[in-house]
């Protein structure tokens, strides 16, 4: 510990000194920049210097490892994935080179794409006792919990690609997790209508296929709507990865023991249910109706600012972005788009959302927080309209973040400086006391 510290205060020439005025002592903490935004100070000296701990619950200041693949400038409301801006990768890329881009650090050529795509289309069929998992479940089960138990299922039947300290078998579990996603949550759906399970075809693209065995029915033919196929695609490039989120956190910690790296995304699939983060997006429609017509916006945009009411705006605000969510951005003009190759003119949701948004960016409570619509924000409302519930909202989105949590998950192994994650803590409970027999107690 001590020498990377040591190591780290030699390569920065930069550090910031804490003085310890209970003692007088003052310590020299490396101050240590990376190739953009806030430099780190380097702590890890802290503790065996000072006998001190930082504190830091939510780690709303915290840096929790290095990492080359996804930065967000919250200020500015930026966000790149290996240097190229989510507004150039939604707009000119699609979510396989985007796969490839976060797995292998670089856009892949031609040839590499091909070779790659081929790689994924030929793990999207899951193992055939797999599909009697779903039959453990209630029908009426929320898909995530479905997702939950299957994904780690899936922990039982790859051992040829769970050994972590081979970096083959670490690319094909990955390779695997992304290609069977679509196929795990499709099949989580048909569960949930009691229609039969639709096999994944190797003649259709990624998200092609995902629509497919989501709305066909083994008794016609069934064409996917290529402007829905090009919207799904470009939704999962927006949620593909964002940071040190709570899910990529849980997966990074989860794998920081050596567990299995199914076994890690299923933990992260659990984090994202949350309606503090993906289950934001199912929340926002349960919002949306719950406001039910643009002149109801004003009453609940009050009732978002009443501390002693539960009522949250679901869908704005953001730990980072203190500015516009760019996700937010694209999809506004996604649903647009969206909508009106539907044939959807004036959604209600949707006129209920602008206005929400509308008012809320007027308002003092929101302006002086920063409070912004966030990625959740107008994805239900594309979605709604493309035929999915809401309940499989936050599973799309697990869907699509499988690739960044793995990625995360792979860099997290291939580190070397990972070491377990075990923070410490501030206790404030009872100090040391005599053991009372229970005759003895009042
Ligand atoms: C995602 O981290 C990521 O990158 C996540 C994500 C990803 O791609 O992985 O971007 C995906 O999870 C997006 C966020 C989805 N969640 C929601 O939309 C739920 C609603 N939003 C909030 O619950 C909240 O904004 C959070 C959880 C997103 C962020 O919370 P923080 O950073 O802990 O901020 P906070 O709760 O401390 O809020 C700061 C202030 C508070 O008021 P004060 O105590 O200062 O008076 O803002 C208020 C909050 O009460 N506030 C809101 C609000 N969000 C924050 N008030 C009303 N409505 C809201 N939505």
């Amino acid at each position: 510990m001590a020498k990377e510290a040591a190591a780290a205060k030699a390569a920065s020439n930069e550090y910031v000194t804490l003085t310890d005025h209970s003692t007088g002592e003052s310590y020299d903490m490396p101050l240590m920049p990376g190739s953009v935004g806030p430099k780190v100070i380097d702590v890890r000296p802290l503790y065996s210097q000072t006998g001190h701990f930082t504190y830091d619950p939510g780690f709303t200041s915290t840096g929790a490892c290095e990492s080359k693949l996804t930065y967000i400038d919250g200020e500015a409301g930026i966000l790149m994935h290996r240097g190229y801006s989510i507004e150039d990768l939604a707009e000119h890329s699609d979510f396989m080179e985007v796969c490839y881009l976060l797995l292998e650090g670089e856009l892949p050529t031609a040839a590499e794409k091909a070779e790659f795509e081929d790689t994924i289309t030929h793990h999207t069929m899951i193992h055939e006792q797999l599909q009697y998992l779903y039959r453990g479940f209630r029908r009426d089960a929320h898909p995530m919990a479905i997702m939950v138990g299957v994904v780690g299922a899936l922990s039982a039947f790859y051992h040829d690609s769970t050994d972590i300290a081979d970096p083959v078998q670490r690319m094909i579990a990955s390779h695997r997790l992304v290609a069977k996603m679509p196929t795990i949550a499709a099949m989580a759906y048909k569960f949930s209508t009691g229609q039969p399970f639709i096999y994944p075809r190797n003649d259709l693209k990624y998200a092609e296929n995902f629509l497919y065995m989501m709305f066909a029915v083994p008794c016609e033919e069934y064409k996917v709507d290529p402007i829905l196929a090009r919207a799904m695609d470009r939704i999962f490039i927006l949620h593909a990865d964002h940071e040190q989120n709570a899910s990529t956190s849980t997966v990074r910690t989860a794998g920081s023991s050596g567990a299995n790296p199914f076994a890690c995304i299923a933990a992260g699939i659990s984090s994202l249910w949350g309606p503090a983060h993906g289950g934001a997006n199912e929340a926002v429609l349960a919002m949306l109706n719950e406001i039910g017509s643009p002149d109801r916006v004003a009453e609940c945009v009050e009732r978002a600012k009443d501390k002693d009411d539960p009522f949250r705006l679901m869908g704005f605000g953001h730990r980072v972005y203190k500015n516009y969510d760019p996700r937010a951005k694209v999809l506004q003009s996604s649903a647009y788009e969206v909508l009106n190759s539907l044939g959807v003119h004036d959604d209600p949701l949707l006129k209920i959302a602008m206005e929400l948004e509308r008012i809320a960016l007027e308002d003092d409570y929101f302006v002086e927080r920063k409070l912004f619509p966030n990625v959740d924000f107008y994805s239900g409302i594309i979605l709604k309209a493309m035929g999915f519930p809401t309940s499989m909202f936050t599973v799309l989105f697990a869907l699509a973040r499988t690739v960044g949590w793995i990625a995360q998950w792979k860099e997290m192994i291939e580190d070397p400086s990972q070491k377990i994650t075990r923070p410490r803590q501030l206790y404030t409970g009872p100090t040391s006391r005599e053991y009372v027999p229970v005759d003895k107690r009042g």
